[in-house]
């Protein structure tokens, strides 16, 4: 150890800082996340951007908006979306997600489509070179001039080439393989992530340059070091999908500059993720509509309603502990489910194996999913199909009443557009007057308790 240098203690989990080793965590709860990190006293002393600027104080009113600082879009609309309509300048988004589902792909098609649009971006990529890069987007389409790449692990380096290219959009693939020289732990630690994201807050606020990190996921599906990262970020975002499935789904967890319900969805092709701007048409099947445990609903992200399919499967069970499985769905709320069903039915349900999931690999875990989870384990249960051209959405209470739910006439729509004839709902959203203009497209039919559901929904 150096003169000026200290070791330390950290947790790589959540940041923690001991002058001993622990073997657990005690501000995270985690075991073995503490390593040892040298630290250098006299580093690069951060400049702060108020140092810079020297702002004082201004009534809102006098702050004004200069237009070219507003958003601007990506020519992706699904990502826009999700960013709460376009790229803020300036902004700092974390795109996270487990390795190999494309976050690569999605952001070197970003870069692309950005550039066309004379922005300039830099991709720097600290895993792939300038040649595999190329390689690739080469599938994704026509490449642009203003589309600059960087293959380099050194911060130093990286604000470098930012510095003389200009870019109005950067791009670092990833955050856990950028290593500063000021800090002397590996690249990936949690000291590295934390000052690399915060230098990198400096250049994005400072310039004005919107910025957007890789950030890996761990086994646990977390981002390696999760609070640090989100902490300084101004929006989080994951892709999420499933190797074997070719949808993926972009959602935000965190955003400064707009709201976290939205939802991207994209397919993934041989050139790349395609947008999907009609997520119904694709995630619902025709086929298995007169098989018995399918049941269409129609849900809410974000600001527009998609058409699910639910599935269920009730069968006999030899487990002293029956299974109870879920994908894409609450699974606490697929048991309150079952227990509305045990005690306001009489269905037993006891000795049966339950499955439960969403057609497509997405997630919904919206309560006015609750109609189509029972309807689906009923027409399973009794193997018994829903009756034809039949969606259905609505809350589902402790005493198996059925209760309202939110932007009724936006899912109707829905449900008319993909040419559905008839749409099961709470009883309590029928009053609602703007429906009366939807009846002459299709059969509304209210239902008050769990009771009614089965007669109206079952062949
Ligand atoms: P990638 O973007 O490298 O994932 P990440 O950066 O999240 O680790 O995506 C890798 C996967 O995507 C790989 O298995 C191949 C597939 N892929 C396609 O199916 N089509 C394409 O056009 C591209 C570029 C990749
Ligand atoms: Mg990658």
């Amino acid at each position: 150890m150096g003169k000026g240098e200290k070791l330390i203690y950290r947790c790589q989990q959540c940041g923690y800082e001991s002058s001993r080793w622990l073997g657990r965590c005690p501000d995270c709860g985690e075991w073995n996340s503490i390593i040892e990190e040298l630290v250098r006293l006299e580093g690069k002393k951060p400049s702060s951007l108020l140092e810079k600027e020297r702002m004082s104080p201004l009534p809102i009113t006098k702050v004004r908006i200069d237009e070219n600082k507003s958003r601007y879009r990506s020519g992706i609309d699904e990502f826009d979306r999700v960013l709460g309509g376009g790229i803020v300048p300036g902004s700092l988004v974390l795109v996270g997600g487990e390795p190999g589902i494309g976050k690569s792909t999605l952001l070197l098609q970003i870069a692309n489509t950005i550039s066309k649009k004379l922005r300039r971006v830099l991709y720097v990529s600290a895993e792939e070179s300038p040649h595999q890069i190329k390689l690739r987007a080469n599938r994704l389409g026509k490449l642009s001039d203003e589309l600059f790449l960087l293959s380099e692990i050194n911060f130093e380096a990286v604000e470098k080439g930012i510095s003389e290219t200009k870019p109005k959009v950067v791009i670092i693939d990833s955050i856990q393989t950028i290593h500063d020289e000021n800090i002397s732990s590996a690249a990936g630690s949690i000291s590295q992530i934390r000052a690399c994201t915060s230098n990198l807050m400096q250049i994005a606020k400072s310039k004005e340059i919107s910025i957007f990190i890789v950030g890996h996921v761990t086994k646990d599906g977390i981002l390696a070091g999760p609070k640090v990262l989100e902490h300084i970020v101004d929006t989080v975002l994951y892709l999420e999908g499933q190797h074997y499935n070719i949808f993926r789904v972009l959602r935000s967890t965190k955003n400064r500059f707009g709201s976290t319900d939205e939802l991207g969805i994209f397919r993934m092709s041989g050139n790349g993720l395609m947008e999907i701007a009609n997520p119904s048409e694709t995630l619902i099947s025709e086929k298995s509509n007169h098989l018995s445990g399918s049941v269409i609903a129609a849900t809410f992200e974000g600001s527009r309603p998609i058409l699910v399919e639910i599935q269920a499967l009730v069968s006999h069970s030899n487990l002293n502990f029956p299974r109870r499985m879920t994908t894409g769905v609450d699974y606490n709320r697929v048991l309150l489910i079952l227990a509305v069903m045990e005690k306001r039915i009489g269905y037993s349900l006891q000795s049966k194996d339950i499955h439960v999931n969403i057609t497509g690999g997405i997630k919904v875990m919206e309560p006015a999913l609750d109609l189509a989870i029972f309807s689906a384990i009923a027409s399973s249960y009794k193997d018994k199909p829903i009756y034809t051209k039949t969606a259905v959405f609505g809350e589902i209470g402790l005493a198996g009443e059925v209760r309202m739910v939110n932007q009724v006439e936006k899912r109707i729509k829905e449900i008319i557009n993909l040419g559905f004839k008839r749409c099961i709902i709470p009883q309590g959203n029928i009053k609602n007057s703007t429906l009366s203009s939807l009846k002459k497209n299709i059969e509304i039919m209210g239902v008050k308790n769990v009771k009614e559901i089965i007669n109206l929904t079952l062949q």
